[in-house]
């Protein structure tokens, strides 16, 4: 694979310049206003891949967003098929005043790319996407067979997704998938996940009088929905940070003593996690590590609250409504809709009299845990150690990514979590950013992948 390496080292700008158009097209998902970005991003990899001479690419329709559907399946029958699935959604980048430079302008500062996207996940699918187009290029043969699936809906839930691979089995048919989107474990210390939380995200409207009230001629006489809100929050967990809700740890996977042991073995700097994100204490439920409760361990929290007076300087109001965004990560055994109903019963049950409650689900995932023992999960581990001369930890992760879950269960596959992010990368946070030199190792990790694979199957 000489020339295939060769082409990578000669064309890293290119690389850099292709990621940055990209990164410029403000594809959010979850704002109906961005639809012609969404559409654009599509269309922009699919012409990529196009113009490296890829077998087949094309933008295909779905109940929602489009998916970038591409093919280069020539190594023959008898070699693996990879499924490589990525998002080219992001989420929106407000508050946008936090920016040190504007999120959809991609801006370089000490090697690293700043913008939305850079890490989650547009970033990780060029990485792909550029490793195929180096293996075209070069000249050489593709030693696998390779499908993208590339959607535009993994920000809100995947929810046209699952029926969109339903529906295409014979299509998506592969031997395993590979997904970059999510952590190494530290800066030169690559990783492979395999364990991911799931999800169910509600959201709590509680509704009082039939208009705003003045809160000295109505206030002490009638519930406050915000009051009433906070109430009902502050039962959700104890002191101890344990999830109040009847039921919520019945079916709880319960970590092994030879995982937590793994757990203790991971080099880890509490300090350092604390200064990284400028806090003087952790907090979490009780008995747990902290690296155990941000990601073997289910949780719950408050994402968003509102009602009442929000703008300057004050206003005497008992307001009419309020609401909370409230999400529950997950791990195995538990299920988002049972998850969802028992919460909506709690909910209910702890409403204080005077005001209406109301609970909704919004989208969610499924946790995932993948076995260690399938061979493409080894030359994925091989090509890191190629690439970063240090064997990859096997680690799990708190984030989700809901359609993992249906690639076993649809399609009977696997899945390679190989990501080349880092937690400090301000994922869903201002300035978001990811480090050109994992973007350009990570291009050399599939290419090599490609490869290891194919000579297991020599
Ligand atoms: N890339 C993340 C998932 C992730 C985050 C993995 C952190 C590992 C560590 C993905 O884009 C994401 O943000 N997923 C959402 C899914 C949700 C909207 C259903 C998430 O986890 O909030
Ligand atoms: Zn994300």
């Amino acid at each position: 694979m000489e020339s295939v390496l060769d082409y990578i080292k000669q064309n890293r700008d290119r690389f850099e310049e292709d990621l940055f158009e990209l990164l410029r097209i403000p594809s959010i998902s979850t704002d109906p206003n961005h639809k012609d970005d969404i559409n654009k991003a599509a269309d922009y990899i699919a012409d990529n891949l196009k113009n490296a001479g890829i077998d087949h690419a094309e933008v295909k329709p779905t109940t929602g967003n489009p998916v970038v559907y591409a093919e280069h399946c020539k190594a023959g029958s008898d070699k693996p098929t990879v499924l490589i699935y990525g998002h080219y959604d992001v989420q929106p980048s407000d508050p946008d005043e936090l920016w040190e430079t504007p999120a959809f302008e991609p801006t370089v500062r000490d090697g690293k790319v700043y913008a939305r996207g850079a890490s989650d996940d547009k970033g990780q699918v060029y990485i792909h996407v550029n490793s195929v187009i180096s293996w075209l290029k070069s000249g050489e043969e593709l030693p696998v067979n390779v499908k993208f699936l590339i959607e535009g809906e993994e920000e809100i839930g995947s929810p046209s997704l699952v029926p969109f691979v339903q529906e295409n089995k014979d299509l998506l048919s592969c031997d395993m998938v590979m997904v970059s989107d999510t952590t190494m474990y530290d800066e030169d210390q690559p990783s492979i996940t395999y364990g991911l939380r799931g999800l169910s995200y509600m959201e709590v409207y509680v509704d009082g009088p039939n208009r705003d009230l003045h809160s000295g001629a109505y206030g002490g006489a009638v519930q406050n929905p915000l009051n009433a809100l906070c109430t009902m929050i502050a039962k959700l967990k104890n002191e101890h940070g344990e999830i109040q809700i009847p039921g919520f740890y019945d079916k709880v996977e319960q970590l092994t003593p030879e995982e937590r042991e793994q757990y203790r073995e991971l080099p880890y700097d509490e300090q350092a996690y604390k200064d990284a994100i400028g806090v003087d204490e952790v907090f979490g439920e009780k008995g747990y590590s902290t690296l155990e409760r941000a990601s073997a361990r289910p949780t719950l929290d408050v994402n968003g609250i509102w009602g009442g007076y929000q703008g300057e300087g004050s206003k005497t109001v008992l307001p009419a409504k309020a609401g909370a965004k409230i999400s529950m990560r997950l791990v195995p055994n538990q299920d988002q809709d049972e998850v969802a109903d028992l919460f909506k019963k709690y909910m209910h049950d702890i409403a204080p009299p005077g005001v209406k409650v109301h609970v909704e689900k919004h989208h969610g995932g499924t946790p995932v845990k993948v076995p260690l023992d399938f061979e493409g999960l080894q030359a994925a581990a091989d090509a890191l150690e190629s690439v970063y001369n240090v064997k990859p930890l096997f680690t799990r992760e708190g984030g989700s990514i809901p359609i993992v879950a249906n690639f076993e269960n649809i399609l009977g596959v696997n899945t390679i979590l190989m990501g080349m992010g880092l937690r400090s990368d301000a994922i869903h946070s201002p300035n978001e950013k990811f480090t050109l030199k994992d973007y350009h190792r990570g291009i050399e990790a599939s290419a090599r992948f490609f490869k290891n694979l194919a000579e297991m199957n020599a």
